[in-house]
């Protein structure tokens, strides 16, 4: 079948190891489904597999197919969008606390391919309001923002967040959903762009990164890493709560105890979501009427051009590719 994969590991020439061609059909084991992929999203973690960068204790086993997200067909039909998160059979709390938890292109194959196979249960039937354009870009990105935001940053409704990066597929999540459920967003941007682009999708207000704020805020979610932690740090109320949720930039930060413990500050790291939360996201979107922020729509032969764009640091949203 078609399939968009990494052959192996490059940590400093990605690009170099991103290989779209044939690779074998996947078979389909008891209690598993094949997804016939109309939609799938490109995420930085794709380019992560690509450089060998894995938090996936067993690392990856190359050739690997890519992707995390998409939506697509059942065999019967049926219109699915894959939930990301698969781990044990019998494990029924927290589906990121399975200490075997893992996600496509990960320990088994992703969904850049004409078929996918997931665990029954991760594919949840798409609603009638819910496109699968629309649909194949909220397993990751979007999964994340929505946890970080109502599950981990104990923002209540009219208090303030700030998101570190704007024009990412997370960034643009959490723009939109912040705006949706009542909170004051802030976003950075490296560019002027990004700025009114932030403004255009429901910030109140952007900044350039490392910019002074009008005040230090309750809430910050961070995917940027490195380059934002000190800003982050800084810009936190007393009591207030720093969400990381990525690395772009890098993963190494220095941390100052003082302040952390005299404003009595939180730090947590968030991954993913749960089910639950992936269905309750999907409610959300339908109830709010929120169309997830969409750049790029490629057909999946051209999806180099898309990885290329992202690993230049050149996104609008979210980058699709379609078969
Ligand atoms: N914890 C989880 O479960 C989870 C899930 C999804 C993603 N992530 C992580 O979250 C991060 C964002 O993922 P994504 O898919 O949203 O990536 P993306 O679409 O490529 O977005 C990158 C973001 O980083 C900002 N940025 C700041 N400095 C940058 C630089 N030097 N180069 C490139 N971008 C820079 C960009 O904002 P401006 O252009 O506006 O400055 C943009 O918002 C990644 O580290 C990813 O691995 C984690």
């Amino acid at each position: 079948m078609f399939a968009i994969y990494a052959t192996h590991a490059d940590s400093n020439d990605p690009l170099a190891a991103l290989k779209i061609g044939e690779r074998p059909e996947p078979d389909v084991p008891e209690g598993w489904v094949r997804v016939k992929i109309s939609h799938a999203s490109l995420n930085r973690h794709d380019l992560f597999t690509l450089r060998g960068v894995s938090g996936h204790p067993e690392g990856i086993t190359y050739p690997i197919i890519l992707g995390n997200d998409a939506a697509g067909t059942l065999d019967d039909g049926t219109p699915v969008v894959i939930y990301p998160v698969m781990g044990s059979d019998d494990w029924r709390d927290d589906e990121t606390l399975d200490p075997k938890w893992h996600i496509p292109s990960e320990c088994i194959h992703g969904t850049f391919a004409d078929f996918a196979v997931v665990p029954r249960r991760n594919a949840i039937p798409l609603r009638k309001n819910l496109s699968p354009l629309h649909a194949s870009v909220l397993g990751t990105a979007w999964l994340t923002a929505y946890r970080a935001l109502f599950t981990k940053s104990g923002l209540r409704a009219g208090e303030t967040v700030l998101v570190q990066g704007a024009t990412g597929g997370m960034a643009t999540a959490l723009i939109q959903l912040g705006q949706a459920a009542g909170f004051e967003v802030w976003a950075t941007s490296r560019t002027e762009e990004g700025r009114a682009q932030a403004k255009a999708l429901g910030a109140h207000q952007s900044f350039p990164p490392n910019g002074t704020l009008p005040r230090k805020v309750p809430a910050i979610i961070d995917n940027v890493g490195s380059d934002s932690w000190a800003h982050s740090m800084s810009s936190l109320a007393r009591g207030g709560t720093l969400v990381t949720t990525g690395g772009t930039t890098g993963f190494e930060v220095a941390l100052n105890l003082l302040p952390m413990i005299s404003d009595q500050l939180t730090i947590t790291g968030s991954i993913m979501g749960t089910l639950k939360d992936m269905e309750n996201m999907i409610c959300l979107i339908a109830q709010a009427g929120i169309e997830p922020e969409i750049g790029v729509v490629l057909p999946m032969e051209r999806a180099e051009e898309a990885f290329h764009a992202m690993w230049e640091g050149r996104t609008r949203g979210k980058m699709v590719f379609t078969r």
